[in-house]
């Protein structure tokens, strides 16, 4: 159905837009959480947006909301199944087998910004079009990388200032002792009087019915058994040796046995950054080890771990804290030209300082003095460069520090290097 012509748009449902002066917030958050992963070697991945539908529902499972409720799936005009990404970590499989990186180095070590789709129910914190920052380390299975990953996830949250959060872990096993396990929970499971849907569920993927949150369900599966209790040995040892390195690296973490993640690959490491200032929406970011990922999607049998943060609530995280990352100044000089002959100047006058990473802008449309000053104040820069037609005659520009107000002039010719130099100082 299309809008009556005319009558506004807005955004999508659920779907948040950043605008100026706010989307500073989110550019410095992305960015802060993305150099973290810089630091640690891993190299930049950039993916579809779209990919084959068949991919999410193999990769991330079946029995998971997010492939049975929340994709964005349509038929493309070629009649073929396509689906925006709801994550990123079956994208990464995809592109590693297909781009045959897992045949070079190990580990692969790989980070990813950008959107992800899901059609949940919008509320605070959760959106339908949502952003993360994502890292994959694959081909080794090594508890010390298990640390690395979880330790690049605490680094970039604190790089923000953020300190509100805690790190939640636990072991969801491998290959030897997952299969007792499930068995043991599903015979507990079928022991409860659960309604159908939840009795199919604990069929296909028992784990998701300890993550129910109705009250009488949560109820009759506080005695369940935990995974955690019964890892094969190799499983504990590793597990052990993850929150060995995290103690070595001052990482503080907390062991939940009951954790449930949303996607089903996940073996052994598993784990989540909660944050207590966002109500429901409290996980900031989440991941784990995903051993048998590749394989399943039809590569080598290689390992793997990694983790998504949610930049939308570690912005909503930061704010909560009451903390700011961004720098609330636009520009840090700002030209107010008088005259037409003064514009065409400053206009040139602004590229030269651009050009020495200066972040500089011009008061255009030839507003008058005081309209052009009120603009120079807004835009948050600490200087203005008020040129006049008599200043242009006589070869100089008046430097302007707009915390004190207090104007010099200084020649035309050297007005970089007086600006360096003013900005250098403050
Ligand atoms: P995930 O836990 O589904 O994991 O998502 C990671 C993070 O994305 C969450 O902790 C949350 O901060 C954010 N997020 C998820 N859904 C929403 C939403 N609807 N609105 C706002 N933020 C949201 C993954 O996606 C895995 N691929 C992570 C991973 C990478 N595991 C291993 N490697």
């Amino acid at each position: 159905m299309s809008k009556p012509s005319n009558t506004a748009f807005s955004a999508p449902k659920g779907v948040p837009d950043y605008v100026p002066p706010a989307s500073a917030e989110f550019v410095a958050v992305r960015d802060g959480l993305t150099r973290a992963a810089r630091l640690a070697g891993y190299g930049h991945i950039e993916l579809p947006i779209f990919e084959d539908t068949g991919l999410f529902a193999r990769g991330v499972g079946e029995s998971t909301d997010v492939v049975s409720k929340e994709m964005y799936t349509f038929a493309d005009r070629g009649d073929r199944s396509v689906t925006l990404r709801p994550e990123g970590t079956a994208g990464v499989m995809r592109a590693v087998i297909e781009h045959s990186l897992d045949r070079g180095q190990l580990p692969v070590k790989l980070s990813y910004a950008g959107p992800f789709f899901r059609y949940e129910r919008p509320q605070a914190g959760r959106y339908r079009q949502l952003q993360q920052v994502g890292i994959e380390a694959i081909g080794v299975d090594d508890p010390a990388l298990d640390a690395e990953v979880i330790a690049i996830a605490d680094a970039g949250f604190r790089s923000l200032g953020l300190d509100g959060f805690r790190l939640e872990i636990t072991s969801l096993g491998d290959d030897t002792c997952r299969p007792q396990y499930r068995e043991l929970l599903q015979e507990f499971l079928f022991s409860l009087d659960l309604d159908e849907d939840t009795r199919r569920r604990a069929e296909i993927n028992p784990l998701r019915v300890l993550d129910d949150k109705r009250p009488h369900v949560k109820e009759m599966t506080a005695g369940a058994p935990l995974m955690l209790d019964h890892l094969s040995e190799e499983a504990k040892a590793h597990f052990d040796e993850v929150l060995a390195h995290l103690d070595a690296l001052g990482v503080p973490y907390v062991v939940n046995p009951r954790m449930v993640r949303g996607l089903d690959y996940y073996t052994k490491t598993t784990f989540e950054f909660v944050h207590d200032g966002l109500g429901a929406q409290s996980g900031i970011g989440g991941g784990g080890r995903y051993d048998g990922l590749m394989e399943q999607l039809g590569g080598q049998p290689l390992s793997g771990i990694g983790f998504g943060i949610g930049v939308d609530r570690t912005v909503l995280a930061l704010a909560a804290e009451g903390k700011t990352v961004a720098s609330p100044a636009r520009c840090e000089v700002f030209g107010v030209p008088l005259g037409d002959d003064a514009r065409a100047r400053m206009v040139v006058v602004a590229a030269q300082l651009r050009q020495a990473g200066i972040r500089t802008d011009v008061a255009y449309g030839g507003r008058g003095l005081k309209g052009a000053m009120k603009a120079a104040d807004r835009s948050g820069a600490r200087l203005a460069l008020v040129l006049g037609e008599r200043d242009l005659e006589e070869g100089v520009v008046g430097l302007k520090d707009l915390a004190t107000g207090d104007q010099r002039p200084v020649p035309l010719d050297d007005v970089v290097a007086q600006v360096g130099a003013f900005l250098g100082e403050g």
